[in-house]
């Protein structure tokens, strides 16, 4: 292993230093740091210097990247490539963007606990956020580690949610935060798709809740049942204990794994500031029922 590796929590946040994502990473530091992500999911590269290209290949190694849900939105002007997800404040001219911007309300999304892409068939495997620039105070994000908050659960609930499988939608998100512009084409094209609510994590072999707020209800259980079941999980997941919070440090690059944690975007003034952070997301290998080998 040529890099070093710094735990921040005994298995859930690490630092990796001593290596520069500009430079092709050898056969040898791959295998590392996939090693090193299967036993931490938040993965944390300090001072690297990256354009769109570094970013992309770098975040290529880990599998095939996804495109924008936002290159498909009517009338949105993109600031980077359809490989990014723009998550920043910016529009394409690098201003800030508006109190009525839309695109602002949609982003705000992001402060809901989710993990990404929970929303398509085939979610993320993995995200890698990489801050250009960062406000003076707040804007930090927190992550929440899902496995540790399946070990706590009590027996019981273990064996009430096996098998259970829930229904995970954009829509659902964005309607809890009061944004409402999707088409019927938007609608039609982006259905709800069924996501198992704990699966085996590839990595590590440890078992893992997998919820975000997309999820909007469970199958099998009525609309009132399943929310209870989803917002007493998310509760009990979200405690101090499973979070690590993220302070964010201009060039900072942080990887995550999607499949056994969830995470949420704080706000700051971002009517002020600028907090130019740029996502590259990669695909898992199959959706998580079929993983799990559920046939919904
Ligand atoms: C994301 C996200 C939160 C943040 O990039 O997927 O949810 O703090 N970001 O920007
Ligand atoms: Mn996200």
């Amino acid at each position: 292993m040529s890099f070093s590796l710094h735990p921040i929590t005994p298995d859930f946040a690490a630092e990796i230093g001593d290596i520069n994502l500009r430079e092709p990473l050898s056969e040898e530091e791959f295998t590392s740091l996939e090693s090193a992500f299967n036993t931490y999911s938040v993965l944390i590269f300090p001072d690297q210097k990256l354009s769109e290209k570094h970013q992309m290949k770098f975040s290529s190694r880990f599998g095939p990247l996804e495109t924008s849900i936002q290159k498909f939105r009517k009338g949105v002007k993109l600031r980077l490539g359809p490989k990014f997800a723009d998550v920043s404040n910016l529009g394409p001219d690098n201003k800030l963007l508006g109190e009525d911007s839309e695109r602002r309300l949609f982003n705000s999304g992001n402060q809901l606990w989710h993990t990404d892409s929970s929303f398509m068939e085939i979610p993320a495997k993995c995200s890698l956020l990489y801050a250009k620039s960062i406000p003076p105070v707040g804007g930090h994000t927190e992550f929440v580690d899902l496995r540790a908050a399946y070990d706590a659960l009590p027996k019981k609930i273990k064996d009430d949610i096996k098998g259970l499988v829930a229904e995970h939608s954009i829509r659902e998100s964005r309607i809890k935060i009061g944004y409402k512009e999707f088409t019927s084409d938007e609608v039609s094209s982006m259905p709800p798709v069924p996501q198992v609510l704990v699966r085996n994590h590839a990595g590590s072999g440890r078992r893992t809740l997998y919820l975000a707020s997309h999820a909007a209800r469970i199958i099998g259980l009525s609309d009132k049942e399943g929310k209870a079941l989803l917002a007493e999980l998310i509760e009990h997941s979200t405690q101090r204990r499973f979070v690590y919070i993220h302070r964010w440090r201009a060039n900072d690059l942080v990887m995550w794994d999607n499949r056994n944690t969830m995470h949420r975007g704080k706000p700051f003034e971002d009517l002020r500031y600028k907090r130019d952070m740029r996502r590259t997301t990669v695909r898992d290998v199959a959706s998580t029922c079929e993983q799990e080998g559920i046939h919904p």
